[in-house]
């Protein structure tokens, strides 16, 4: 049994959609990947390649998908269903890769929570050691229960809770309140660490473009990043519009969503980065750089403990708003496809999440699989969660790109897409040409490309 469009939850408001999905591309993509990914690409070098990523391939899909949402109204399986019964497969693929995702962002989002609350309890704990800190969460003295248990849990009951009560109560209530605070939080914390003595050397390494520090692999990270930070190959933008109604405008809305976005991840580097370089310390790998990194950072300046707690506070809103998005999209496909109940889904499909997740977190140290990645003091990480990351950002998610322009490129057909972004002509799209010819040829080209090389060249994900 399916669900009817009537009966299907709607946004309340024009500004509540634009919220939501910013808040679903605002995440940890862009605080806890983007500035490492920065940092280790040439600086202002990959700012310039991200930027053309996103403004290029980035904006061509995500229109792409919320014309496909408005259109039919359905989820992202039962959107390409309705188009062409042959495709529902690339929504299939979209679902799966969300759970892959959300198994290892419900960990990270479990671990903001750890550290608010270590931020407002055991600071000094934190400080004596901020590397060893974060390790023991891990498990490297023993099963991480908080680490991979409690807090994740936690994170992924607040998720599950905003996500059964539907669209305009859950969804947008809490983007519509959360999103202009990470901002507010977000700037003030830039310019903060931007105003620190010695941070003029990070604001000059994100400033300096230098054409020497790009190269093929640059562009790969770049574009690998662009769909993850924007939440797209995976149908969660095709969910979100599917609850827009014909009079809004999607060409703006693409405009905004992936402004807002871009613009926090370069808030975000624009704050990490030079209060690395302030500080003198070494900025880490991986996912010990929101954390282990920043800690140790936060312990050397003046208000460190306020900055700490913000930054935390900010990270779990990001993250939090995200991951309803993810979970979204896979509930609404087996509420609408599979006629299950909204609230028993939730539950299953989180459990089922939480259990492959918490064995990230063991993976990290508990486990202490050898001979793999990255290590820090000496720890070596282990596979899991780059494999993951590997997996969904070079392949997955590229993949449910290229197959959504190929779809609305070639077998929907250009013409019938932008008759749906305009809205039947009622919104003006000067640049329509230009994308057909983006959604066509330049993107799915582009993407692949991405696909070939991330097969072939291995897995530098960094
Ligand atoms: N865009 C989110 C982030 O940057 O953290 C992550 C994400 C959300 C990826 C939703 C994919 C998605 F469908």
């Amino acid at each position: 049994m399916s669900t009817t469009i009537e009966n299907r939850g709607q946004f309340g408001s024009k500004l509540g959609f634009i919220l939501s999905a910013a808040g679903s591309a605002v995440g940890l993509g862009n605080i806890w990947k983007f500035p490492g990914k920065a940092y280790n690409n040439g600086g202002g070098s990959f700012l310039v390649i991200y930027i053309l990523m996103v403004a290029i391939i980035g904006t061509t899909v995500m229109l792409a998908e919320f014309v496909l949402g408005r259109k039919t109204q359905k989820n992202a399986i039962g959107a390409l269903r309705e188009l062409n019964e042959k495709y529902s497969w690339v929504g299939g693929l979209g679902v799966l890769t969300g759970f892959i995702i959300l198994c290892y962002y419900c960990q990270v989002g479990g671990w903001t929570i750890k550290y608010i609350i270590a931020y407002l309890t055991e600071s000094a704990t934190v400080y004596a050691d901020p590397t060893a800190y974060f390790l023991n969460m891990l498990g490297v003295n023993g099963f991480p229960l908080q680490g991979a248990i409690i807090f994740p849990l936690i994170f992924l009951a607040l998720t599950s809770f905003i996500i059964s009560r539907g669209v305009a109560d859950g969804i947008e209530k809490l983007s519509k309140f959360l999103m202009p605070l990470l901002f507010i939080l977000l700037i003030g914390l830039m310019i903060r660490a931007c105003t620190l003595p010695g941070a003029g050397e990070g604001v000059a390494y994100m400033l300096h473009f230098d054409p020497s520090k790009i190269n093929g692999n640059s562009f790969l990270v770049a574009l690998g990043q662009a769909f993850f930070s924007l939440s797209l190959g995976m149908g969660v933008m095709i969910t979100y519009a599917s609850y827009l109604s014909k009079e809004d405008n999607l060409i703006s809305n693409t405009g905004v969503v992936c402004v807002l976005d871009t613009c926090v991840a370069l808030f975000a580097g624009f704050m990490i980065i030079p209060a690395v370089c302030a500080t003198g310390i070494d900025p880490g790998m991986g996912g010990g750089f929101a954390f282990a990194t920043l800690a140790g950072v936060f312990m050397s300046i003046p208000g460190g403990t306020i900055f700490g707690l913000l930054f935390y506070s900010l990270l779990f809103f990001a993250a939090i708003t995200s991951s309803i998005s993810i979970l979204e999209g896979t509930v609404a496909f087996l509420v609408e496809e599979k006629g299950m109940e909204r609230k028993k889904t939730v539950v299953y499909v989180s459990m089922v999440l939480f259990v492959i997740g918490v064995f990230y977190t063991l993976s990290q140290a508990y486990m202490n699989i050898k001979g793999i990645w990255w290590s820090l003091d000496g720890v070596q990480f282990p596979i899991l969660g780059d494999f993951m990351e590997y997996l969904t950002d070079r392949l997955l998610l590229p993949f449910g790109a290229f197959f959504t322009t190929v779809f609305v490129g070639w077998i929907w057909g250009t013409d019938n897409a932008i008759k749906e972004a305009t809205s039947d002509g009622k919104y003006k799209f000067s640049l329509a040409p230009a994308w057909a010819f983006l959604v066509k040829f330049a993107a799915p080209i582009a993407i692949l490309c991405i696909i070939i090389a991330g097969l072939f060249l291995g897995m530098s994900i960094a």
